[in-house]
């Protein structure tokens, strides 16, 4: 909405005074923050001579298909307030389950994990036959559900052949799993199995159509790469006035049950210097850089060069009740 709105030449006051929506709101509506009723998204259309059903599409929330550890759904509004004003090339290289970056919904963006079924989810939003048969397997998954099924489909990855399996064979054990499984949480022990114990629901639902076909869409129409490697990798091609969000796992707070295995490696001390100092390479370079973490005394001083915002989050996953509540976080940025 925002990019035809400034095609029009408008301000936001402007499209306020046209369409009759109070300015707040249009901000909301373009930050994405906000879900819209026909009746405004009629008004905008006039407002701003298009169809209404261009600007419906444009207006939908897309939201994560997974429920992922460090889900940043808590930060979204905070994360728009300390985007860079304008930029080229968007890239998230930890993006787990997603929700700033499909809240955002760039046109053109290289998105990566280390996370190998994490990424085969995402490659299946990208062909109609992959997208097709995930949807197929998840209803396959849903009608045979039960706690014996569970673990049957957990055990999947110790097969010697699995990792030559069709991606959407893999995607949609993992979303079953995620759905499926206890507290929602991706975790693969020392050997890199997945070994969360069953979450004993009766019913799973593994999917929202509504959300799915939204995503289908998205990555239909717009130029996004799918990178499945460590985040030193999928930056090489960053240039100056590209931007990137990082979301590392978190630095450990002491006493707290912090959640770090996402996948077979640990994020440890040495992992977030290494972290640390790409960030001020990539920095150095022209790129504009934000990160999440922990407020801790380590992450304070490893970006102590840049700019630090303390912010407030709610943490959604943790396996102990005493590590639940509200649990301060800093976004890091160099502009
Ligand atoms: C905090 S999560 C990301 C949360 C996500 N942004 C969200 O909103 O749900 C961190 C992600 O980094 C991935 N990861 C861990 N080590 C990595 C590495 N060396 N390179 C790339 N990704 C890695 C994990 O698999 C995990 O999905």
């Amino acid at each position: 909405m925002k990019e035809l709105r400034l095609q029009q030449g408008l301000s936001q006051d402007e499209l306020s005074i046209y369409s009759g929506i109070d300015r707040s709101q249009i901000t909301k509506i373009e930050q994405g923050k906000v879900n819209v009723t026909l009746e405004t998204i009629e008004k905008l259309s006039r407002a701003l001579q298009t169809k209404t059903s261009v600007l419906l599409e444009e207006t939908k929330m897309l939201h994560p298909f997974v429920k992922w550890a460090g889900g940043k759904s808590q930060l979204l509004e905070k994360l728009h307030l300390y985007l860079p004003k304008k930029y080229n090339n968007y890239f998230e290289p930890f993006i787990g389950g997603g929700s700033f970056f499909l809240n955002l919904k760039p046109g053109k963006a290289i998105i990566n994990d280390f996370n190998s079924e994490l990424v085969c989810a995402y490659r299946c939003f990208q062909d109609e036959d992959d997208f097709n048969n995930l949807k197929r397997e998840l209803k396959n998954h849903e009608s045979n559900h039960s706690e014996e099924y569970y673990y049957h489909i957990r055990s999947m990855d110790k097969d010697d052949n699995f990792l030559s399996l069709p991606i959407y064979i893999r995607a949609a054990r993992m979303i079953y799993l995620n759905k499926a499984c206890f507290n929602g949480l991706y975790r693969v022990n020392s050997k890199g199995y997945f070994n969360v114990p069953s979450g004993r629901k009766k019913k799973v639902n593994t999917y929202d159509e509504e959300n799915f076909i939204l995503l289908r869409e998205y990555f239909k129409n717009n130029d996004i790469t799918i990178l499945n490697t460590d985040f030193e990798e999928a930056l090489k091609n960053a240039k100056a006035n590209d931007f990137i969000y990082f979301d590392p796992p978190y630095d450990v707070i002491e006493n707290k049950n912090s959640f770090t295995s996402y996948a077979k490696n640990s994020f440890d001390k040495n992992e977030q210097i290494r972290l640390a100092k790409l960030y001020k390479k990539l920095s150095n370079k022209g790129v504009f850089v934000m990160l999440s973490n922990h407020n801790t005394t380590f992450i304070n001083e490893l970006y102590k060069d840049f700019n630090i915002h303390v912010v407030n989050a709610k943490r959604l996953i943790n396996s102990k009740a005493d590590g639940r509540g509200d649990v301060e976080e800093v976004i890091i940025t160099n502009y």
